[in-house]
């Protein structure tokens, strides 16, 4: 088969991110896979290879790794606050550099979308106001094994609390910063905690960090500064998720609340800004995303000034066609990266691609996770890595 022509192709032009010289356009997205080892959810040398064999993307968006133990909310999941963490992540990037790639960490804390058994000593979980999720926590249950629970209401945040909750972010950084990473991720999507203080739904707080669109943003950018000044902005990005319902979040008016926070977000000069597709759903169907979504990203966009990635439901035709009408500057995938480890490659030369297994998502170990094939592998020119015990 002749290899498709890809010179005009947008997705495979270079792009200048921060002071990083990007080969294309496909970036990978942050995927939780709850494989880090037990005890003290440290990443493991078989992380280290699942990041490896995924090298080939632009850039590498790691899954979303708690701040502190008070930011976790589901079983098995990375951290970056103790010392094992440190090293087991030095794997990781060291692995990932040694690929040719570049990898950024998302910091995360969750908020109120977690569950006592999941805390330091089994407290309640902290959000910005006490106010019950809808759903189900993931734990681990009494036989080893996930186990669902239902939400418990967390505690509301005292305003003599907050800084302490940016200096978890702080150490984060430094950690990661020790731990050999190229950059890192602020998580203030899809529910968790920043979420949880931008939308309205979640934060009825009475002080400077509730009410109106500026004191619900406030706790985010303070976390973006003192992170900047740990790695400098252009090592920054940001991941926010207009219109999102995920982990029972909401706002009365998301047009002004984003709108603002992108504008704001300008003066920044952070790396980027990282969306999930408000239109996510629509794409994934193939059918045509609803205006309002579409809206959103295009509002985004013109607030915004800086680098844009978008992540969610794209394939290379919707990839290529958001990135010429002016969308985004960058696409991240993510299933498609789960069971494609040479995405890129596969998009490139329009090859079929694996399908994903969502049983094996969360948890287990190899099966699902570093034994999906390459294009190399399937022609039994190389073995797949890391699918034998060698890793433990
Ligand atoms: C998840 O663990 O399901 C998860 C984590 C982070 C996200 C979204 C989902 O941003």
């Amino acid at each position: 088969m002749p290899t498709p022509d890809t010179s005009d192709e947008l997705l495979f032009q270079p792009f200048k991110l921060g002071p990083y010289a990007l080969p294309h356009r496909i970036v990978m997205a942050p995927l939780t896979r709850s494989r880090a080892r037990q005890p003290g959810n440290v990443p493991s040398a078989l992380n280290a290879c699942y990041y490896a064999q995924r090298a080939a993307a632009a850039l590498i968006i790691s899954e979303a790794t708690q701040v502190s133990m008070q930011g976790q909310g589901y079983a098995w999941t990375p951290g970056i606050h103790s010392r094992e963490q440190v090293e087991g992540w030095r794997l990781v990037t060291d692995a990932v550099h040694q690929a040719g790639g570049r990898i950024f960490m998302q910091l995360w804390h969750v908020g109120r979308i977690s569950h006592p058994s999941l805390q330091p000593d089994n407290m309640l979980p902290v959000s910005p106001s006490a106010i019950k999720p809808a759903g189900q926590a993931f734990i681990e249950g009494e036989n080893g094994q996930g186990e669902l629970v239902p939400f418990a209401t967390p505690r509301a945040l005292e305003i003599d609390e907050l800084p302490y909750l940016v200096q978890q972010y702080v150490r984060g950084a430094r950690n990661a910063l020790r731990a050999g990473f190229d950059g890192v991720e602020v998580h203030a999507a899809n529910g968790y905690l920043l979420d949880q203080f931008i939308n309205s739904r979640t934060n009825h707080r009475h002080d400077r960090y509730g009410g109106a669109v500026e004191n619900r943003a406030r706790l985010l950018f303070e976390v973006l500064e003192a992170v900047s000044e740990v790695w400098g902005p252009d090592r920054v990005g940001v991941r926010l998720s207009p219109l999102g319902t995920f982990n029972d979040i909401d706002d009365e008016d998301p047009e002004t609340t984003f709108a603002h926070i992108a504008a704001s977000l300008s003066s920044y000069r952070l790396a980027y800004l990282h969306l999930v597709n408000p239109a996510m759903a629509a794409l994934d169907k193939g059918i045509e995303p609803d205006s309002r979504s579409v809206a959103m990203v295009e509002r985004m966009r013109e607030k915004y000034t800086g680098t844009l990635i978008i992540a969610g439901g794209f394939d290379h035709d919707t990839a290529q066609q958001w990135l010429k009408q002016g969308r985004a500057d960058l696409i991240a995938f993510g299933r498609k990266f789960i069971a494609n480890p040479d995405l890129p490659e596969r998009l490139r030369l329009r090859a079929s691609l694996n399908k994903d297994d969502p049983a094996t998502f969360y948890g287990g170990e190899a099966k699902g996770y570093t034994d999906y094939p390459s294009l190399a592998q399937d022609r039994g020119e190389l073995p797949i890595p890391c699918v034998d015990e060698s890793w433990r």
